[in-house]
């Protein structure tokens, strides 16, 4: 039997799935395995050590089961995690191996949506109090202001089905208000949260109109194409077979039947226990 050496896609929850579903779209041929740390979802409103402790855990879960590579599919884990993880495990742990995020893959290509010069970034609590997007996007477009607003019950109404239903209009509309009255000349609406891509036709409906609206996924499945092209030892360390397999922290009912809205497609997922 040959070894599967599965891509990586984590995520505290379900958000992960709208990045992996790109992915697939845009690399169908290889093999991935995702994780949902739903059992201790939501991240946003966690403490940075919380959030590291967490995500590591999951990713020497990933390299436990053979990834070469893992995609932290998850802002608020790519904000507060992705650096120390990085620079000081990483190069102790397994310095083959590879974790990539998706804040930086989006802050490098974000400038060229705007022609305005002002972006809004509409994240978790977590990545905004980071201050991890003004800082990357600082370094790739220094002349681009960039207005954040935290939208902590975007998250819940997401987890919890209420995305589509006339009550998660009133926290749409609040957030979005509070961004445009810092600036009117923001264009560019990144979706800086994996779950949000689920709130697009509302944020579309209560954004002033020709408002661009980005969300990652595309962009995140994009840049990890033209990663794997550039790196052909990791490349070649990650199966093609076309498998994927999902693992949540919690009830595999309770995933199967919300992760579908996410991914496209029905999942079957199994449980994973991670020590709390
Ligand atoms: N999907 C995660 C993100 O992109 C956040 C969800 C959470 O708060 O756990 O930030």
């Amino acid at each position: 039997m040959t070894e599967t050496k599965p891509i990586g896609v984590f995520d505290s929850g379900y958000g992960g799935l709208t990045v992996l579903k790109e992915m697939v779209k845009t690399l169908p041929q290889y093999d991935y395995l995702y994780l949902g740390d739903n059992a201790r979802a939501p991240y946003g409103p966690r403490s940075f050590d919380t959030v590291y402790q967490y995500t590591l855990q999951c990713v020497q879960w990933f390299f436990a089961q053979g990834c070469e590579l893992v995609i932290l599919a998850c802002n608020t884990a790519s904000a507060k995690a992705l650096r120390t993880i990085q620079q000081n495990d990483l190069p102790l742990m397994h310095p083959d191996k590879r974790v990539l995020g998706v804040i930086r893959p989006t802050t490098e290509v974000i400038g060229e949506y705007s022609k305005t010069g002002s972006v809004g970034i509409l994240g978790t609590t977590g990545t905004v109090v980071s201050e991890s997007y003004p800082i990357e996007i600082a370094r790739f477009f220094p002349s681009i202001k960039v207005f954040q607003e935290a939208c902590p019950m975007w998250v819940p109404l997401v987890e919890n089905n209420e995305y589509d239903k006339p009550g998660a209009d009133y926290f749409i509309q609040q957030h979005l208000q509070q961004l445009f009255k810092r600036s009117a000349d923001i264009d560019t609406l990144l979706l800086a949260c994996t779950h949000y891509p689920l709130l697009i036709n509302k944020i579309k409906r209560f954004a002033p109109a020709g408002t661009t609206i980005l969300s990652q996924g595309e962009i995140v499945a994009r840049s990890l194409k033209d990663y794997l092209e550039r790196h052909p030892h990791i490349a070649n360390h990650c199966t093609q077979k076309g498998e994927r397999r999902f693992f949540t922290t919690d009830s595999v009912t309770d995933f199967d039947s919300h992760a579908s809205i996410f991914f496209g497609e029905p999942v079957a997922s199994e449980h994973v226990e991670l020590s709390r």
